[in-house]
């Protein structure tokens, strides 16, 4: 695949499964296609009406049963992740186990894709995954509630990637309203080198909030008819003027999508990532070539995804039983 600046993670078909493992489960990232900021809460954080939309850039996660208790967690990944007691991955497990008296134990290995810190939402994809992964490996008789309920402690987001596709979010992003998939064209994602702070993105807003919520309205309206030119007309995402003032990179990375035929480019959650909408693949060939005025980061095309079917399924390299299905 084409990219732009220094390589971006190799894509899954890439790799092949690890030897061993007996489930494996995909983590997408999501974007944030519209976000409004509509009112601060008691508890300091801020209500939110956003578009969310997952896209086919993902971690795996590869789980197997152990003899005794106790989950343990390797990360493979290009820049360090923690893997420790604070990872998603196992605060997830943890709480799950907690929740349904699990005294299995399970190893999980998580291989990452999503750059942190990019607003792509990866580590929570990635407890969503997890979730979803050892409730199959562990024999769980699926309990939708209770895996929501889950979701909702381990982060605002999780929720989320429990369904994928695309949806309305509101409150802190948990209250969810699928949508249908968004209107064809051709997407760029574009990850810069440097990282946003989602807490500095928040403390950036004005006091009196700009709220968007026409916009958003308008965005969803454009879903639901298939739109494509309005679509791209009212993608908008409060978060940005503050995050851009802050990274002021992020304000020429989004002229020169421009400047080279983007309709619409977009911040994603705090950024830093940016994704631009084009009319067609062929549009962004000469984007991916190098030479282009984009540096500073990585560049890929990427697809929207639908629903979270057939997230978890057997490892490829499980060999052991092959009449094991995930439940
Ligand atoms: O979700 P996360 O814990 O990463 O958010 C970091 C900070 O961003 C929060 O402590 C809060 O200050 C701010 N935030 C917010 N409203 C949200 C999400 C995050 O104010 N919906």
């Amino acid at each position: 695949m084409p990219r732009v600046g220094r390589p971006g993670p190799r894509p899954a078909a890439d790799e092949g499964d690890p030897p061993g493992w007996t489930l494996r489960a995909v983590a997408p990232a999501k974007l944030n296609l519209g976000l409004a900021v509509v009112g601060k809460r008691p508890d300091g954080y801020h209500d939110l009406l956003t578009i969310f939309q997952t896209i086919d850039l993902e971690d795996d996660l590869f789980f197997r049963e152990t003899v005794g208790p106790g989950i343990s967690l390797r990360v493979e990944a290009e820049e360090p992740i923690p893997g420790g007691a604070d990872n998603l991955v196992l605060r997830a497990a943890e709480l799950l186990a907690g929740a349904r008296g699990v005294a299995q134990g399970a190893e999980i290995l998580l291989r990452k894709r999503i750059p942190a810190g990019a607003g792509l939402g990866g580590g929570s994809s990635d407890a969503a995954a997890a979730l979803l992964g050892l409730e199959a490996l562990w024999g769980l008789a699926p309990d939708p509630e209770e895996r929501r309920r889950l979701a909702i402690e381990l982060g605002s987001d999780v929720p989320f990637f429990l369904v994928g596709g695309t949806a309305r979010g509101e409150g802190r992003g948990e209250i969810l309203t699928p949508l249908p998939g968004p209107p064809e064209m051709a997407w760029l994602l574009f990850v810069p080198d440097f990282r946003v702070s989602t807490a500095d993105a928040f403390r950036s807003l004005p006091p009196t909030l700009t709220a968007s919520r026409q916009e958003l309205k308008m965005l969803e309206d454009a879903i639901i008819h298939g739109d494509s030119e309005a679509f791209a007309r009212h993608v908008v995402n409060d978060l940005e003027p503050g995050v851009v003032r802050m990274e002021p990179r992020l304000a020429r990375i989004r002229d020169v999508l421009r400047r080279r035929g983007a309709r619409a480019v977009g911040l994603t959650g705090s950024g830093s990532a940016m994704f631009a909408l084009f009319g067609s693949q062929g549009d962004l060939a000469p984007i991916l070539d190098a030479g282009t005025g984009l540096s500073g980061g990585w560049a890929r095309s990427c697809r929207p995804m639908d629903s979270r079917a057939a997230v978890v399924t057997r490892s490829h390299d499980d060999h052991r039983d092959p009449d094991c299905s995930p439940g």
